[in-house]
């Protein structure tokens, strides 16, 4: 596994991987690598990232933790990642770029699209909808066909329990817009 980021040659180390070189630099080895994953939890910058090295032809991998629990019956886009104790049940479909972060459940016929970011706990129940760029944040849970927008921040620990217009940021329990100073 190499690492490369653009903080690179001011930290030259991330965790315990070393960091190989800036993103130019793996714009110029992409045909030394199977697969590349953007692991960069902001989702707007993870597309950007992924898609300009989609263009430049490199090959997308999606990363799956061992214990995850996936449906055969789930579709993954390219590029996804799935952590820890992750349930992906029958018949949901994932887009590109999307993370399943650690034990997060996504239930059966939900739809998330492209670069979508469940965080840690998070709980969508059966047909739920989740549109680009949206992120849930951690602990939260959403009802069974409830539609979220794209580019949505649902809060930690929220409720979701209606349907959420694109662009809008919710928090609480039931989750409704977060007040603006
Ligand atoms: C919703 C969220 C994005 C707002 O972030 P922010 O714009 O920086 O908001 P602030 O922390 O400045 O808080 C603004 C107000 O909203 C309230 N608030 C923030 N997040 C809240 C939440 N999840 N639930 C309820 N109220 C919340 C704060 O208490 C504060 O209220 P006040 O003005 O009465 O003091 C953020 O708090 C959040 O929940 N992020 C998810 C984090 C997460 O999932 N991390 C996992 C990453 S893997």
């Amino acid at each position: 596994m190499s690492f490369f980021d653009n903080i690179w040659p001011g930290i030259t180390q991330s965790s315990h991987w070393p960091i190989e070189g800036s993103l130019d630099e793996l714009n110029h080895r992409l045909d030394e690598f199977d697969g590349i994953v953007v692991a960069i939890g902001n989702n707007q910058v993870r597309a950007e990232r992924l898609l300009e090295l989609e263009a430049r032809g490199a090959k997308l991998a999606t990363l799956i933790h061992p214990s995850a629990q996936i449906s055969r019956y789930a579709t993954l886009g390219p590029g996804t990642v799935v952590f820890a104790n992750v349930v992906i049940n029958v018949d949901a479909t994932l887009g590109k770029g999307v993370i399943i972060n650690t034990g997060a459940t996504v239930d059966h016929d939900c739809r998330l699209d492209d670069f979508v970011h469940i965080s840690p706990g998070a709980n969508l129940a059966g047909n739920v909808s989740v549109g680009t760029h949206s992120w849930v944040g951690i602990g939260a849970v959403v009802r069974q066909g409830t539609v979220i927008g794209s580019d949505v921040t649902v809060g930690a620990c929220a409720a979701v329990v209606s349907d959420i217009p694109p662009g809008s940021c919710v928090v609480g329990v039931p989750a409704r817009p977060r007040a603006r100073g």
